[in-house]
């Protein structure tokens, strides 16, 4: 969205926000100005980063996630394929680079993930029996959450435990192990990371089966006595089609069993595809039907996308003692994996900075909402 644009068709936007509408990505680290700042009271304001932007190789990112995130999530690195490539090879070069990171700055600093079906290491795939398995997990999250407690402030302990009819997921940890792993999951956690928020995360939990689904696993740990602090609702939305009220019977159900609510990986998909979530192991292939916009947004659905970012943080805001923290999943629109999903190689525009790392209309909005 040319700014310009923006200055003439909001004119109520220029007037409030002129200091903040006219002044360059740059400015926007200026101390005090940040999303982060905005909603301090609030909720916490996270980013996912991938390793570049951890190590410091990508300067105007680095400028970025300073001044608008007080929170971070690790978009791959601390996922067990990293951490443990092999039976008790543990490789923490990449995950200890991400925590210093987050010490240094000191941000909000998230897990993600100790017990996933995906991005699993091959041996664990392999694995048949019950013993090994149990073996694994409680050596994986002993090693990994110890590794970083204290340092590490909340770990989405289990992701993706279900299915979209709200059953859970015949994962090899329920083939296995039976339902019962998740609960083990969590009790290994808090032993791990005792002073740590202990998270359950999943796409689609909004919706009305799946949210049931998400609802038996809370209720399954809490009869349990296993402690669980939080759900996180994912967030990987389409513009035209984010379901808010789903959203929001949401947010009351789950914080009414007495768990806060994150969004933890929030974007919105404002390319063509036939169906919602974050199921990577679901493709499309490629055409320029569905690459329609390889240069440049247009204007119109830029302003869409900005108009349900803003629709979204006002539902956030009105449950403000419900959320904990709102994570977007990428820094930039280039840097968002829905650049290579669920078709590879399009050109992707679902954050609130362009891949120049320039604010949005989306990201003004969001400044805006609360002056
Ligand atoms: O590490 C290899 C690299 O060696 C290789 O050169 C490159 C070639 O494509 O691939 C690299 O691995 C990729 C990895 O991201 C790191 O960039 C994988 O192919 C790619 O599949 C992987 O995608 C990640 C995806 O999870 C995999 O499950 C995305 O970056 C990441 O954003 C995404 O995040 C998930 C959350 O963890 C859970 N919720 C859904 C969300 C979106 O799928």
């Amino acid at each position: 969205m040319n700014l310009k644009i923006v200055h003439i068709v909001f004119p109520f936007l220029w007037i409030i926000g002129a200091g903040v509408v006219n002044c360059s990505a740059q400015k926007l680290s200026v101390k005090g100005n940040g999303l982060k700042d905005i909603y301090k009271s609030d909720f916490l304001i996270g980013t996912a980063l991938n390793s570049d932007q951890f190590q410091g190789k990508n300067a105007l990112a680095d400028r970025l996630i300073k001044a608008q995130f007080n929170s971070i999530t690790p978009e791959n690195v601390l996922k067990a394929e990293i951490v443990q490539p092999a039976w008790g090879r543990f490789d923490f070069s990449l995950s200890d680079r991400f925590v210093d990171y987050g010490v240094r700055n000191k941000l909000f600093i998230i897990g993600h993930t100790l017990i996933w079906h995906s991005q699993l290491p091959p041996f664990v795939e392999a694995i048949t029996s019950k013993d090994s398995l149990r073996q694994f997990m409680s050596q994986h999250i002993a090693k990994v959450a110890g590794r970083y407690t204290g340092k590490i402030k909340g770990w989405d302990v289990v992701n993706e435990a279900l299915n979209e009819d709200g059953t859970y997921r015949n994962s090899v940890f329920l083939k296995l192990l039976g339902k019962d792993y998740i609960t083990d999951a969590f009790k290994q956690a808090a032993v791990a990371a005792p002073h740590t928020e202990l998270y359950y995360n999943d796409y689609n939990i909004e919706q009305p089966r799946k949210r049931e689904g998400a609802i038996a696993i809370i209720k399954q740990l809490q009869a349990a006595d296993a402690r669980i602090d939080a759900v996180g609702i994912q967030g990987h939305w389409h513009v035209g089609k984010v379901p808010y009220r789903d959203i929001e019977e949401s947010i009351v159900a789950f914080a009414a069993l007495g768990v806060k609510v994150m969004i933890t990986e929030l974007d919105l998909e404002v390319l063509p595809r036939n169906f919602s979530g974050a199921d990577v192991s679901q493709r499309m292939v490629n055409s320029p039907e569905m690459n329609p916009f390889p240069k440049k947004l247009p204007d119109s659905l830029q302003r869409k996308l900005a108009i349900d970012y803003e629709q979204l943080f006002n539902l956030f805001l009105k449950h403000k003692d419900k959320i904990s923290r709102v994570t977007f999943w990428g820094v930039a629109d280039g840097d968002s994996w829905l650049n290579d999903w669920p078709v590879k190689g399009r050109t992707n525009y679902p954050l609130l900075f362009d891949r120049n790392y320039k604010p949005k209309e989306a990201f003004y909005r969001l400044l805006n909402i609360k002056r």
